[in-house]
């Protein structure tokens, strides 16, 4: 039995002008290579008659590199009109008056449900985690964003949480008021390669700081397991080659198919999704989930009191 899709994860571009090191892009990605608008429509017209409720377009790379991206935001809104939009940005890049990107991020705006600016650390220890990614640059970007119409879309901080920059959280509280941003959510870094075991490396203290401090801004689950897993029940992830993969967790895994060669029902009924998703339903995690972040994060979030619904 499978259940219809509610949650996708597109990528559109793997296009991107940063190296961040939490970030496992360059050990993912294929050749570089924006989606054609062609492309995209034969890959939305291949799940329209899946009941999407929210909708992703971001992945291993930077979105706003697409150079049609308005378009695609378009192009996703005009298949799935109800479907909730959310993208990610890393801010990079100059959106001044005048500047080419400027109209090209403000179209996408009017398509866009929730937009997350991905700051994670404070001058010295955003430019460390986010290299080559400049702090004078993000500076640039939120001045040019000030005074822009934002056409109803919330635009909020995404913030992954390391050791080394748990302390500069509330500076990024104060910068998201100053720019009168959206909520601050805070994502504890997860390791979304295969075989690879999540770095923890928190101290007691920081624990503490933490569930005093932020609990509420933290995204995530304590109570979770393998049985709960939304991804292999109806979440799609797609890769700019339309390859599926199962989830955002194991980027690095083999695809199950092309969606440009294989129907996604084809797909999803094929022996090898099965096994992932029977694996998980009968909490039996084969390899592909073995270090599943959800899981690894469970005794940390766990800790800090964290327990509320997320997609990511
Ligand atoms: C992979 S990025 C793609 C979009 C864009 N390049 C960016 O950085 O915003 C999507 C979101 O995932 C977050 N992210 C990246 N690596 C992560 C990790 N290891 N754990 C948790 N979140 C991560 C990013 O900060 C960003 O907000
Ligand atoms: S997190 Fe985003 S900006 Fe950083 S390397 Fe990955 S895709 Fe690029
Ligand atoms: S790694 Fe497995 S359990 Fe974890 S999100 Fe992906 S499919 Fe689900």
């Amino acid at each position: 039995m499978i259940k219809p899709i509610k949650y996708v994860y597109l990528e559109t571009t793997n296009y991107c002008n940063l190296a961040c090191s939490f970030c496992n892009r360059d050990e993912v990605i294929g050749a570089l290579q924006h989606m054609p608008l062609s492309k995209f429509r034969e890959l939305l017209e291949s799940i329209k008659e899946h009941p999407i409720k929210e909708g992703k377009l971001m992945g291993m790379g930077e979105p706003m590199l697409h150079p049609k991206f308005d378009e695609v935001c378009k192009m996703f809104k005009e298949y799935f009109p109800d479907a909730k939009l959310v993208v990610a940005t890393n801010c990079q890049y100059n959106i001044g008056k005048g500047k080419a990107l400027r109209e090209r991020f403000e179209t996408a705006l009017k398509y866009t449900d929730v937009l997350y600016f991905s700051i994670d650390g404070y001058k010295k220890s955003y430019e460390r985690d986010r290299a080559p990614a400049k702090w004078s640059r993000l500076i640039d970007f939120l001045d040019g964003f000030k005074g822009m119409n934002r056409s109803g879309c919330d635009v909020v901080i995404n913030y992954v949480v390391n050791p080394d920059n748990v302390h500069d959280i509330e500076k990024i509280d104060n910068l998201r008021i100053d720019n009168e941003l959206g909520e601050l959510r805070l994502n504890i870094a997860q390791d979304w390669s295969e075989d690879k075991s999540l770095p923890g490396g928190y101290t007691k203290e920081q624990i503490s700081y933490l569930k005093t401090n932020w609990s509420k801004n933290i995204k995530g689950k304590s109570e979770w397991d393998y049985e709960d897993c939304f991804w292999v029940e109806e979440g799609l992830y797609t890769t700019v080659e339309g390859n599926v993969k199962m989830c955002c967790m194991n980027t690095g895994a083999e695809p199950f198919g092309n969606l440009f060669e294989t129907s996604i029902n084809e797909i999803r009924t094929s022996k090898d999704f099965q096994n992932v998703k029977n694996g998980c339903n009968s909490n039996t995690p084969t390899s592909h989930c073995k270090n599943c972040s959800y899981k690894e994060l469970v005794p940390m979030l766990s800790e800090i009191g964290v327990n509320n619904i997320y997609h990511e």
